[in-house]
């Protein structure tokens, strides 16, 4: 699977991307996981020791050496390359720990989402490059989808748009929605998450039809948010990503 993950803040996405990520790992698919927030989440959430964590910087933070790359100084618009090598700079940033190789990205946030700066063209070919390789790839996006260009969406198995029962989070999936449409990325489908009650899901249903929920995770109160299998209650989440995974494995 190579899927983007996407949802309102807070909703979950970096929860069940580790989740994912943890489950493919188990399975000994070497997955990359891809954190496009720049403070280290996913990381926590898979587990990681601070002190490991604490060694990493996100790719974003090194504008002048993602500038460089794309042929221009940083934050400078003009003529760059869009192609920019950076199969070295993914080995160089890629931390590998129990079968899992964890890049982080960050955003490069300034000049707006669709900024056409060097900086962002460098992570775009970052991704691009990620989805050629033969490995699972999970993206944790932060707000919009800014890293997906076109030549990275063709090579995706999909989109997740991770929501809970609330007006707002579901008002989230529509946008994200639409920005996939722009893109062509599909297929798009949802993930129920923080679901109490059968009621939940109808709801999330019926606000998201004709957008396929694949599957649903439980409100699990207590569910660490380091380490998120762990303890009995990450033992209660791993069942459900299992099932969660079976669906999105079969995407494409
Ligand atoms: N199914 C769940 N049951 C209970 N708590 C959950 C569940 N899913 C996520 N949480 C908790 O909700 C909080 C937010 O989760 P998470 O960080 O995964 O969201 P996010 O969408 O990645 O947030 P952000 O937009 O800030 O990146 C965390 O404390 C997490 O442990
Ligand atoms: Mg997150």
């Amino acid at each position: 699977m190579k899927l983007a993950i996407a949802g309102k803040g807070g909703v979950g996405k970096s929860t069940i991307c580790a989740g994912l990520t943890l489950w493919l790992a188990e399975q000994g698919r070497e997955p990359y996981a891809v954190d496009a927030d720049p403070d280290n989440t996913l990381g926590y959430a898979l587990g990681w020791p601070q002190e490991v964590l604490a060694q990493i910087k996100p790719l974003s933070e090194l504008r002048e050496l993602l500038a460089e790359r794309a042929g221009r100084e940083p934050g400078s618009g003009g003529m760059f390359s869009l192609a920019p090598e950076v199969t070295d700079l993914i080995a160089d940033y890629t931390l590998t720990r129990e079968g899992i190789r964890l890049l982080v990205m960050g955003t490069v946030v300034e000049g707006g989402a669709g900024c056409l700066c060097p900086e962002n063209a460098t992570l775009k070919a970052i991704l691009r490059e990620l989805v050629d390789v033969e490995s699972d790839l999970l993206v944790d996006m932060v707000a919009g989808l800014e890293h997906l260009g076109r030549g990275t969406v063709a090579a995706m198995s999909g989109l997740v748009a991770v929501t809970d029962a609330t007006a707002p989070a579901l008002r989230s999936v529509g946008r994200i929605k639409a920005l996939a449409d722009d893109l062509k990325l599909q297929p798009v489908v949802a993930v129920a998450n923080r679901v109490r009650s059968k009621g939940d899901i109808e709801v999330i249903e019926r606000a998201l039809d004709p957008l396929p929920v694949v599957g649903a995770v439980g409100y699990h109160e207590g569910l660490p948010a380091e380490g998120v299998f762990s303890g009995p209650v990450g033992a209660e989440f791993r069942r459900e990503i299992e099932a969660v995974g079976l669906v999105l494995d079969g995407l494409a």
